[in-house]
């Protein structure tokens, strides 16, 4: 089904199902408003500002979807897939990668002039049997850096920055996970990720990513000391990547703003990689969302990406939540419009 047209916003699709590789060729938003919302796409807002603004948590099935698609090139100008770079999903045998469905977003992405964030190089899921049943240790170093190399060598120049590691530190705190790679490589499997993955792709950003630290003081000077111990270590890191999957109970103010200014002075970038607001009050998110967005933008970060934007397409753990931007309709809620106000706010740029 095809969008009526706007003349202040052009659609073109191009080969639709004519090829493996379908895509979308959005001609550049360039007028005042954005399909449906009757304000600017929110893209537009930030780039004034040098700023990204991102959807997660994307998908390639998603894009059959025009009104999916549409929207997630109106609004975003970057966008990060949801598991399809997890171990698992590209690379399921030993000699064989799927390469398919991340290739098409990053086509999808390379159409409509948005950046792509590599998500899942290490998580705390989806390895395959292959790799945990090495126990060597040197055997495993080198599945993990010919995994790392064939991935950054193919996304090379389309992958902007990366999730290096995901989730090292237990949910609640309290260490390190034990997950399937510290399980061989020990604590220092974090720093080896890191050094493969910036010999693998120089030019890229290299985040750690890591949830609830906003909401849990200890989590948070946790991840503080892993990270400062990178540094100090000349661990080749570029900044921390807070998930912000905040359920029910907004940030304390000031939260963000220390810990970018923590992470400044050790020289490290923050940005929001994966906010989401999980809550049966609507009120309530909306004001999340505006508020992080908000402080989050005035403290300097200028990376920021929800994980996902429609409620079609949400992943949430409170049931019944619809945590997203857009609900099932693709019609924007209160927490789009308070986004799109803290980006208008803003003065200056970066
Ligand atoms: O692909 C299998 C399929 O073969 C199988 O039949 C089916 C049965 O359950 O499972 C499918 O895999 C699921 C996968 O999503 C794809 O749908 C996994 O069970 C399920 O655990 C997985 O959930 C993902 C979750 O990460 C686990 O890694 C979510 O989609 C994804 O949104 C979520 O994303 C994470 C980020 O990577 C890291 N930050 C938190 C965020 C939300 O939890």
């Amino acid at each position: 089904m095809l969008l009526p047209e706007d003349d202040r916003f052009k659609i073109q699709l191009e080969g639709w199902l004519r090829s493996r590789h379908a895509f979308i060729l959005l001609a550049a938003s360039r007028g005042k408003n954005g399909f449906g919302t009757g304000t600017t796409p929110l893209r537009k807002e930030a780039e004034k500002k040098d700023i990204l603004i991102g959807s997660g948590a994307i998908n390639p099935a998603y894009l059959n979807d025009t009104q999916f698609a549409t929207v997630l090139a109106q609004q975003f100008n970057s966008l990060s897939p949801e598991n399809e770079l997890k171990w698992n999903f590209i690379h399921p045998a030993a000699d064989h990668y799927n390469w398919e469905p991340t290739d098409r977003l990053v086509d999808f992405a390379e159409c409509n002039k948005m950046v792509v964030k590599g998500h899942g190089l290490i998580s705390s899921c989806c390895n395959p049997d292959y790799l945990v049943n090495i126990t060597d240790p040197a055997l495993f170093r080198a599945a993990m850096t010919s995994h790392f190399e064939a991935i950054m060598h193919r996304y090379a120049g389309k992958m902007d920055r990366w999730d290096v590691v995901t989730e090292a530190l237990a949910t609640q705190g309290g260490g390190l996970q034990e997950n399937d790679f510290y399980k061989v490589l020990g604590p220092n499997y974090i720093a080896e990720a890191f050094r493969i993955a910036r010999a693998a792709d120089a030019d890229a950003k290299l985040f750690i990513n890591e949830n609830m630290v906003e909401s849990l003081p200890g989590k948070r000077q946790e991840l503080y000391d892993l990270v400062s111990g990178l540094v100090a270590d000349n661990v080749p890191i570029d900044g921390v990547a807070l998930q912000m999957h905040i359920t029910e109970v907004p940030v304390v103010p000031g939260v963000i703003t220390q810990m970018v200014s923590d992470y400044y002075a050790l020289g490290l970038e923050v940005t929001i990689a994966e906010l989401d607001v999980h809550t049966l009050n609507a009120t309530l998110q909306t004001q999340i969302y505006g508020d992080v967005v908000d402080e989050a933008l005035r403290a300097g970060i200028t990376d920021i990406s929800v994980w996902g934007f429609t409620d079609k397409h949400a992943y949430t753990w409170l049931p019944g939540a619809k945590p997203l931007m857009f609900n099932e309709t693709y019609h924007a809620k209160g927490a789009f419009y308070a986004v799109h106000a803290a980006l208008e706010d803003l003065v200056s740029a970066h």
